[in-house]
């Protein structure tokens, strides 16, 4: 199979055309300053990228509460939305496009990160384990109030509208890999008897009502969400989270919103209970466009692209290592191989 599958141009909707399928994923690198804001480095490492399709940015916190690792920007303060603005204008100069991924870590934090305060979550459920690459150890949350779980959904949808202020293309909202909206789906972690816990419509409210919120401020066009139904990390499944998903989808089916997207390291993975991997278990229950990530390489996202199995592929350490990935693709030439030492620097 060919890989030039992955440089065609892709219409994502009536507004949005990519110009080819690869996209950059959402990669946290710690390099914001102290105000949580990007700086020169940040716009120059994504200029880098922007013949990239789309880029989807670093999860960026839409509150103070949502901040779980050292030096992760945000998208809540007018400094940062300043930052940000010169980091898109420079990708658009560039012909690029840039969605921001919006971002609360919910329980996966620690209080040195919230002034001193514990953790929120949709229940008290201790998190066992450390935050990576720092001698910080993970607790018990404290629950979050009803009202604060409200106030949450706005943040988020302040932080869509800050986002397309600061020149974003758009927002992918982070409802994967452990994180707050994640809690709030898995019965393991959602313990809730209000009306986002105790049924499988209320635990996918929190999610839902995020989605309808920015999608009423910006616009579904510009809106797309990054889910794991299959638990595996900071996570785990509970027979019936499955359905939880399945339910999500339907709805999502209905928003007509840009994109779902796969959150997992290795999208070879199978579960038992999703009847094969997360990618395909996306692309059975979502009508719309599905984006692939987890240890793709160049070839095999092209032929999985050619099966029908997804639309387009996210593509992270490999564009950590190879900045000009998308050359070497044009080009077939061999990429440089990643490693963890590279996250030292923002090159
Ligand atoms: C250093 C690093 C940081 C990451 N940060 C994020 C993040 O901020 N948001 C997110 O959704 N996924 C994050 N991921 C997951 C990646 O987006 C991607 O799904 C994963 O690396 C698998 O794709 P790959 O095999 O092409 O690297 C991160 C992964 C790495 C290696």
């Amino acid at each position: 199979m060919s890989k030039n599958k992955l440089l065609e141009s892709f219409k994502l909707n009536p507004s949005i055309t990519l110009k080819n399928r690869i996209i950059m994923a959402p990669l946290t690198r710690c390099f914001a300053d102290n105000d949580l804001a990007p700086n020169e480095l940040t716009a120059d490492y994504y200029t880098r990228r922007a013949d990239t399709g789309l880029i989807i940015t670093e999860a960026t916190i839409v509150n103070k509460s949502g901040q779980g690792y050292p030096n992760t920007p945000g998208i809540f303060s007018q400094k940062q939305i300043a930052k940000w603005k010169i980091v898109t204008d420079r990708v658009h100069q560039n012909r690029g496009k840039i969605f921001c991924q919006l971002w609360h870590v919910g329980r996966v934090s620690h209080p040195s990160y919230l002034d001193g305060n514990l953790p929120v979550a949709p229940s008290a459920v201790e998190l066992t384990g450390r935050v990576p690459r720092t001698k910080y150890e993970y607790g018990t949350p404290r629950a979050l109030e009803t009202d604060e779980v409200y106030a949450i959904v706005d943040d988020f949808k302040k932080a869509s509208l800050n986002a397309i202020k600061a020149g974003f293309d758009g927002v992918e909202i982070h409802g994967a890999n452990g994180y707050l909206l994640d809690q709030f789906i898995h019965q393991h972690t959602n313990l809730r008897t209000d009306e986002f816990g105790g049924s499988l419509e209320a635990r996918a409210k929190f999610t839902l009502d995020i989605v309808d919120q920015i999608i009423e401020a910006i616009g579904a066009d510009k809106v797309g969400i990054r889910l794991s139904p299959g638990a595996y990390v900071n996570q785990e499944n509970t027979k019936g989270d499955e359905d939880t998903y399945a339910y999500i989808l339907e709805k999502l089916n209905e928003k007509k919103i840009a994109y779902v997207h796969t959150g997992i390291f290795d999208d070879s993975s199978s579960f038992d209970y999703l009847g094969g991997t997360s990618t395909s278990f996306l692309r059975k229950h979502f009508r719309g466009n599905v984006i692939a990530s987890g240890s793709y390489k160049g070839t095999s996202a092209a032929d999985a692209i050619n099966d029908g199995k997804f639309d387009l592929i996210a593509v992270g350490r490999d564009i950590i290592a190879n900045p000009d990935y998308v050359t070497k693709i044009t080009n077939n030439e061999k990429l440089t191989e990643y490693n963890q030492s590279m996250l030292t620097e923002l090159y």
